[in-house]
C-alpha cells in the first residue's frame, strides 16, 4: 500500500513512525514531514495546505491512502477533492469538520444527539453577550465562534472577566472573523480526558483516552498551549465512562452527521469534562490530538494502517485493535518564548543519547536540518519525548532522563506532566 501522510509537527512523526511498521506498506510519503519523519518516509515540500498540490502528488504516485494529520487541510477539503478524484482519504469532509470549525455547529449537533454537553447560548451582539453574563454570572465561559488557533476561550473567573473577553473578542477582534460571533457557555468542573473513537462514517470502534497538558507553566498556569504533554491512559477516566462516551456521545453524534448529509470518517477527538455527573462534552476536533496521538501510538500493539484504511473505506467492521497496559508518557520540548516568539536556528544536541534511554522514543515536531546535517529548531514545540514502562511512574522517569540527555539551551519543558495521577515530580536538570 502507498501511503501519503500530511503534516509536519509530533503528531505526525508518531504516525509516520507507526505506518511505517506495517507490513502492508510499500511506500510512504510525508508532505511536508520533518527531519524526523525523514528517518521513516520520503518526505516532499508540499505544505499541508496546498490542497492542489497534494490531489495532484497523489494522483502522479498513485497513492492508495491519504492519512490527514491537521485539521486545516480537513477544513480545506482535502478529503472531498481527494474523493472526486477517487483516491482514499483518511480524515472528515470539509462538511463534517465543522465539528472542529464551528462551535455553534457543534453545540447544535450535540443537542440534536442529546449528547451531555453545557449549556450555552450564541451572540452577534456585544450587548447582548454582556446581559447574559450579567444574568448568568460567574464562573462562565466565553468562546469566539470561529478556528482561533486553540486560543479563543476565555474561563472567566467574574463577570468582569467575562465582559473583557467579549471586548477583546468581538470589539477588538483579536482572533480576526473567528470573533464575529461568540458561544457563552455553562463552566463545567472537573477533570480533563481526551478520548479517540475511529469512525467510518456510520460505526465507530473506540481508540484509548489521554490527558493533555494545555497551559504552558507548571500546576497548569499561565497561556494556552496546543499542549505542552500527555500520558494515557488516564486513571480518572474508566472503562465505564469510555462505554458511557462511545453509547451517548460518539454513536448519537455518528447518527445526527449522517442524518445532516454530512456522514464523519476519520478519527474523532472527543474533548470531554469528568464531572460529578458523568463525561460531558466540552469540544470535539476532527483529527488526533498533538501530542496525544504521539501517547497513543506508543500503546498502540496493532497494526495502524488497515485501520485508516477501512475508516477511509466507509468499512470498519472487522477491525479491532490491541491496547498494550503499559502506560505511556510524552513531554513536550518547546523553544523558550512559546506560545509566543521563539527564536529559529539553535542546534539541538543529545538527540541519539535520549533516545538510547530504554523505553524512551524522541518524536520530533518543530524542528529542521540545520549547518552540516545537524538539528535545529524551527518552531514553538520542538520535540515529544515519549516513553513507556510497566507503570506510569517509571514512563515519567525515562521520558524526564531523556530530556536531561537533551543539550539545548533554548529549550524548555514542563516538569509535571501527569500530575494529575502522579503528584508533582522529582525536579532535574535545568532544561
Ligand atoms: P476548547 O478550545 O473548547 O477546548 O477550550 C479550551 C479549554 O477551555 C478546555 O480545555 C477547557 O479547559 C476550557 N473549557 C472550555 N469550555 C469549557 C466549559 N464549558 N467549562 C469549563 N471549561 C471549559
Ligand atoms: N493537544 C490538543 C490538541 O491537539 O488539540
Amino acid at each position: 500500500m502507498k501511503v501519503l501522510l500530511v503534516g509536519g509537527g509530533g503528531r505526525e512523526h508518531a504516525l509516520a513512525w507507526k505506518i511505517a511498521r506495517s507490513p502492508l506498506l510499500t511506500k510512504l510519503w510525508c508532505a511536508p514531514g520533518n527531519p524526523g519523519i525523514a528517518a521513516v518516509a520520503e518526505c516532499v515540500p508540499i505544505g499541508a495546505e496546498s490542497i492542489e498540490a497534494l490531489v495532484a502528488f497523489a494522483r502522479e504516485r498513485a497513492v492508495d491512502l491519504v492519512v490527514v494529520g491537521p485539521e486545516a487541510p480537513l477544513t480545506l477539503g482535502l478529503a472531498d477533492a481527494l474523493g472526486a478524484a477517487g483516491i482514499p482519504c483518511f480524515g472528515p469532509s470539509a462538511a463534517a469538520a465543522r465539528l472542529e470549525g464551528s462551535k455553534t455547529f457543534t453545540k447544535e449537533v450535540l443537542d440534536a444527539a442529546s449528547a451531555p454537553t453545557a449549556a450555552w447560548a450564541r451572540f452577534e451582539d456585544p450587548a447582548a453577550a454582556r446581559d447574559h453574563v450579567h444574568a448568568q454570572g460567574a464562573p462562565i465561559v466565553v468562546k469566539a465562534d470561529g478556528l482561533a488557533a486553540g486560543k479563543g476561550v476565555v474561563v472567566a473567573g467574574t463577570v468582569e472577566e467575562a465582559e473583557a473577553a467579549i471586548a477583546d473578542i468581538m470589539e477588538s477582534r483579536v482572533h480576526g472573523e473567528a470573533g464575529a460571533s461568540v458561544v457563552i457557555e455553562e463552566c463545567m468542573m472537573g477533570e480533563e480526558a481526551s478520548f479517540f473513537a475511529l469512525c467510518d462514517g456510520t460505526r465507530a470502534i473506540p481508540l484509548a483516552a489521554a490527558q493533555d497538558h494545555k497551559r504552558v507553566g507548571e500546576g497548569d498556569t499561565g497561556p494556552n498551549t496546543g499542549g505542552m504533554g500527555a500520558y494515557s491512559p488516564p486513571p480518572a477516566f474508566t472503562d465505564a465512562m469510555r462505554d458511557e462516551v462511545m453509547a451517548r456521545v460518539v454513536e448519537p453524534v455518528l447518527a445526527e452527521m449522517a442524518h445532516r448529509g454530512a456522514p464523519f470518517r476519520g478519527v474523532l477527538f472527543v474533548g470531554l469534562m469528568l464531572t460529578a455527573t458523568g463525561p460531558r462534552v466540552i469540544e470535539f476536533n476532527v483529527r488526533f490530538g498533538d501530542p496525544e496521538c504521539q501517547a497513543l501510538m506508543l500503546r498502540l500493539e496493532s497494526d495502524l494502517l488497515p485501520a485508516l484504511a477501512a475508516s477511509a473505506a466507509g468499512d470498519l467492521s472487522g477491525v479491532s485493535l490491541r491496547w498494550s497496559a503499559d502506560p505511556s508518557l510524552i513531554v513536550v520540548v518547546a523553544a523558550r518564548g512559546y506560545p509566543g516568539p521563539v527564536a529559529k536556528g539553535e542546534p539541538i544536541g543529545g538527540l541519539e543519547a535520549a533516545a538510547s534511554i530504554p523505553g524512551v522514543r524522541v518524536f520530533h515536531a518543530g524542528t529542521a536540518r540545520g549547518p552540516g546535517g545537524s538539528v535545529v529548531a524551527s518552531g514553538g514545540r520542538v520535540l515529544g519525548i515519549g516513553a513507556t514502562a510497566p507503570d506510569l511512574r517509571a514512563a515519567r522517569e525515562a521520558a524526564y532522563a531523556a530530556v536531561d540527555a537533551l543539550d539545548w539551551p533554548g529549550g524548555f519543558c514542563r516538569r509535571d506532566i501527569a500530575h494529575r495521577a502522579l503528584g508533582a515530580a522529582p525536579l532535574g536538570a535545568a532544561l
